[in-house]
């Protein structure tokens, strides 16, 4: 019988430039070197494999389709790390139930925030009018209403950050008995 010990979601969610890869990155490699298997799948890095647009339907469908791929990974017993801006709460609850152990994670970096950081200049496009559809500018963000973490990553440094995620698995982990 197949066992997914060990198996479980963690569903990085926020604006762009809000830092989940990084906070992502961090913890994938946290996990790796205490030994658990370990996926990354990130939102940048999945559309050059699946491209598709970014109208409502079309990121529901992306991240179902993610959702599923993830949920077979966490049976076959790996800790998952998604990291997506993943804006609708209702695909995201689409995506929970899919999957026996799911943790949503709320990067809560404000839009003022990601915009003056604007690392990939998209902000700025997308004020424009270059950008169609831009989460947080001409399209919406809807922040988690029940999220299992939430992590801040204005005033304290990426370090910081990527502890509190840590740090807050962990303890999900441990009353889990995971
Ligand atoms: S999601 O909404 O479908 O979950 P996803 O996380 O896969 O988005 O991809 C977001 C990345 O695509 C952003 O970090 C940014 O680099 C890029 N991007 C390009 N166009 C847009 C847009 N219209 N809205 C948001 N992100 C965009």
């Amino acid at each position: 019988m197949k066992s997914n010990a060990g198996g479980c979601v963690v569903w990085v969610t926020g604006l762009s430039g809000a830092g989940k890869t990084t906070l992502a990155e961090n913890a994938c490699r946290y996990f790796k070197d205490h030994s658990k298997r370990v996926e990354h799948l990130d939102g940048d890095r999945i559309r050059k494999t699946f491209p598709t647009g970014f109208s409502h339907e079309e990121r529901d469908e992306h991240i179902l389709r993610v959702g599923r791929m993830a949920s077979g990974l966490e049976r076959e017993g790996i800790l998952v790390f998604a990291s997506f801006i993943s804006p609708y709460q209702m695909a995201r609850d689409k995506v929970r139930q899919m999957c026996s152990r799911f943790i949503e994670v709320y990067v809560n970096t404000p839009l003022e925030e990601c915009e003056r950081r604007d690392d990939k200049g998209l902000y700025k496009k997308a004020r424009l009018g270059e950008i169609k559809n831009f989460t947080g500018i001409s399209d919406p963000y809807e922040p988690p209403v029940k999220p299992d973490v939430v992590i801040s990553t204005v005033g304290c440094s990426p370090q910081e950050s990527c502890d509190q995620l840590i740090n807050s698995l962990l303890r999900i982990f441990e009353l889990r008995k995971n």
